[in-house]
């Protein structure tokens, strides 16, 4: 969506505020010993404080209220009685409805050692998805935005997965355009100010693309390949973006 007014920008960020505290209050309880189901209970119980709704749940009946990914998996996994060990490599994605607004916004962490490489990948992760945000200007091409994720994770020797993409937001859960984390190519047409994106790359140590899983649901990548994505809800301005989901 594009905002039209105050009204618009106080609904977002309300929503973005609601997805912000479930992402961050799941990530300090995902720790060894705990379920993915617990994890998600605690993602469940902050948004319905807040007034939110799961947005997947609503848009598309997934059966969780978040999605929490093991690597293999890396997006759209389905919280269970799985129980997380230490080494683990875990995707947290909260995306939320609230007063008809829609916002979005994940997280890769470890549990507790997970080694210096994924360490560094969801660092490296952290600074792409920083610097696509600031990539994101009115006037700027739309491709700009996943390149300059795509340019940062190739300097650092890692690759994208380019089947998983950001994404329009704000009205519904996922809306056009498409932000794909490639290097060349892409749509070149101009942001507008006001515009609400979902800007989420993943970056790998090898991986380019994401398959989905028999249960219809979870995506995963077929080898040893580290992943990590991290994703922020922002507006569009003149300048520096609005990020609706940053922390609390
Ligand atoms: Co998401
Ligand atoms: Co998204």
């Amino acid at each position: 969506m594009t905002i039209d007014d105050h009204d618009d920008l106080e609904g977002l960020r309300r929503c973005g505020r609601a997805v912000a505290a479930a992402r961050d209050a799941m990530v300090d309880a995902a720790r060894p010993g705990v379920t993915t189901f617990e994890l998600d209970e605690v993602g469940r119980r902050v948004l319905a404080e807040h007034g939110a709704r799961s947005a997947p749940q609503l848009a598309y009946d997934f059966p969780g209220t978040t999605c929490i990914s093991v690597l293999p998996e890396i997006a759209h996994g389905i919280p269970s009685q799985r129980v997380l060990n230490d080494g683990d490599v875990v995707n947290i994605d909260v995306s939320a409805e609230l007063d008809g607004y829609w916002t979005d916004t994940g997280v890769t962490v470890a549990i507790g050692d997970a080694g210096p490489d994924a360490g560094r990948l969801i660092e490296t992760t952290r600074e792409a998805q920083r610097l696509a945000m600031q990539a994101a200007r009115a006037g700027a091409p739309l491709r700009s935005v996943g390149r300059a994720a795509a340019r940062h994770a190739r300097r650092n020797g890692y690759t994208t997965v380019a089947n998983l993409t950001g994404h329009g937001v704000g009205r519904f859960i996922h809306e056009p355009p498409s932000v794909a984390t490639v290097a060349c190519a892409g749509d070149g047409a101009p942001l507008v100010e006001g515009l609400v994106l979902a800007i989420e790359p993943f970056l790998s140590t090898g991986a380019t693309h994401a398959h989905e899983a028999d249960d219809g649901w979870t995506l995963h990548v077929r080898d040893a390949s580290l992943v990590a994505q991290v994703e922020h809800t922002i507006v569009v301005t003149n300048g520096e973006p609005l990020v609706l989901t940053a922390p609390g």
